[in-house]
């Protein structure tokens, strides 16, 4: 790989995978480093994203220089016990020194343990003692503190049991909390380790700062159920309980019980809190509100997300569950990545809804930004989330489902200005794939015959032909247009 890369190490973890996948959105070469015992298959989705995979001896310093020569910035986001954090990693930095690299950025990723009181959290004390050696090394770093990972609040979650609806605490539930969810830290990890100005120590970010009773109301308004806080005592007796637990050892383990403990301690008495946020550092990025984050990744949210009005008609948007075909409604079918549904009950039938609510959420989004007004959560992600329009063997088709493609059926054929409409009609979004487009232009084309041409289908053609890089037939259309008894 030529010069002016960036190395990540850890590549195959799950924040190492967004990392990757950030900085690959930024247009920057990546060399993803991984264990040589690594699986291919768990870097292949990288691998077909455009970055280089890499395996290396993670204890082999030298093979490790090699790899790291030309690299602008070293990312680890490597986890593990005293092996992986200052072993592993302190050869990976040792590698970044000789191989002159200007900018490290460890696998911190975590609550202000600058701040906090060493000794009270093992996994922590490695990130510090990791900081020394940082200090030591003479290299350019840069530490990212982000707080607690939003996704702790989701599924299995010790501070969250969605069984009871009990949110756990310590201390008071006043008490404000960092959260970020991994797709926003590597985000923001992506833009420091492409920053072409020196950068700080430390880096504090936090897509959300709430209290265990915001959590509460939070869980409560998504799932539609009843949420409560749920004491555990004070930060003293906390103390107290984790040293006792940890009497029993599980000294080896990453994330035993009472290594889970000292995380809440230190977030919920707050020692560990993030004090001024450099969320602001780098405009553009998003933050991802908790309410936003949960509605789409808990379980347990309620598949309603919003009510809308369209032509006097409620509309509900709905992200997750099943929906219920009688009712009148709008609906996002499960996942917002399959919103195919969407063509089948739109008021709008058969003519590319996807297409348009994706042209009209995002003129939206660039008012709210023209006005220097904040974006509604809800736009940005049912905008990116939106499926693309259906497709039937590289054709578009009104909606997906039993008899999708109906193209000898003269309801179809008589009149399949619809499928048109995104490219005809509609200013061009990503909703609209231009292969796909010339394909069903020249099909229309096929079975849409003079006879059955009627009204402002002329425009539509027009425009669409155009569009597909047709002007003849653009021009015919066009002309057409004088026929028309207007
Ligand atoms: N703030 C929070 O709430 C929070 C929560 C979790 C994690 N974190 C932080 O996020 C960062 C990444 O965590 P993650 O969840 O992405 O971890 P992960 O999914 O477990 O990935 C860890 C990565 O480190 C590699 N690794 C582990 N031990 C190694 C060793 N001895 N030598 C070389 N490579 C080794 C793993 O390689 P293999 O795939 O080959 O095993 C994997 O690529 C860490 O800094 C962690 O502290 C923060």
């Amino acid at each position: 790989m030529s010069a002016g890369f960036i190395a990540v190490a850890g590549a195959s973890g799950a924040l190492g995978k967004l990392i990757v996948q950030a900085l690959l959105s930024r247009s920057v070469a990546v060399k993803a480093l991984v264990r040589p015992n690594t699986d291919p298959s768990r870097t292949e989705g990288l691998a077909k994203a455009g970055a280089t995979i890499k395996p290396v001896d993670m204890s082999n310093v030298d093979a490790l220089t090699h790899e790291l020569q030309g690299a602008t910035c070293v990312i680890s986001s490597l986890l593990g016990l005293r092996d992986a954090m200052i072993d592993a990693q302190g050869r990976l930095l040792d590698a970044a020194v000789a191989a002159q690299v200007p900018r490290f950025i460890p696998s911190d990723f975590s609550l202000d343990f600058t701040k906090t009181e060493p000794g009270s959290n093992r996994n922590l004390d490695l990130h510090r003692e990791f900081h020394a050696k940082l200090e030591a090394s003479g290299i350019a770093w840069t530490s990212i503190l982000n707080g607690c990972f939003m996704e702790v609040l989701v599924g299995d979650s010790p501070m969250v049991n969605h069984e009871t609806r009990k949110v756990t605490y310590v201390g008071q539930p006043t008490q404000a909390l960092d959260f970020t969810p991994m797709v926003d830290v590597a985000a923001y990890t992506a833009a420091v380790a492409t920053d072409p100005s020196p950068t700080p120590r430390c880096l504090r970010i936090a897509s959300a700062v709430v209290s265990v009773q915001d959590i509460v109301d939070t869980e409560t308004r998504v799932t539609g159920q009843t949420y409560a806080a749920k004491w555990m005592g004070t930060v003293g007796t906390t103390k107290l309980l984790i040293k006792a637990m940890r009497a029993f050892g599980s000294e080896d383990e990453v994330f035993p019980s009472w290594q889970g403990m000292q995380y809440m301690e230190n977030m919920m008495s707050g020692a560990g809190k993030l004090d001024l946020l450099d969320n602001d550092r780098y405009p553009g990025l998003k933050w991802t509100r908790l309410e936003d984050f949960l509605r789409e990744h808990s379980p347990q949210a309620e598949k309603i997300v919003s009510p809308y009005k369209i032509d006097g008609q409620d509309v509900q948007v709905i992200t997750q569950g099943d929906f219920d075909s009688d009712a009148v409604t709008f609906a996002i079918h499960s996942s917002p990545l399959e919103t195919r549904e969407l063509a089948r009950t739109s008021p709008l039938k058969g003519s590319s809804p996807i297409a348009y609510w994706r042209c009209g959420l995002n003129t939206a989004i660039q008012w709210k930004e023209t006005l220097g007004r904040e974006i509604p959560g809800d736009w940005t992600t049912v905008a990116e989330k939106l499926a693309p329009p259906p497709q039937v063997d590289d054709l578009y088709a009104v909606y997906l489902g039993d008899n999708a493609t109906w193209w000898d059926d003269p309801k179809l054929n008589g009149d399949p200005r619809s499928l048109l409409m995104r490219t005809g009609f509609i200013p061009d979004t990503v909703a609209m794939e231009f292969a796909t487009a010339v394909q069903t232009a020249g099909k229309v084309a096929g079975v849409w015959t003079e006879d059955k041409i009627r009204g402002w289908a002329r425009p539509i053609l027009a425009i669409n032909s155009a569009k597909v890089g047709d002007p003849d037939s653009a021009i015919y259309h066009f002309d057409s247009l004088r026929l028309l008894d207007v």
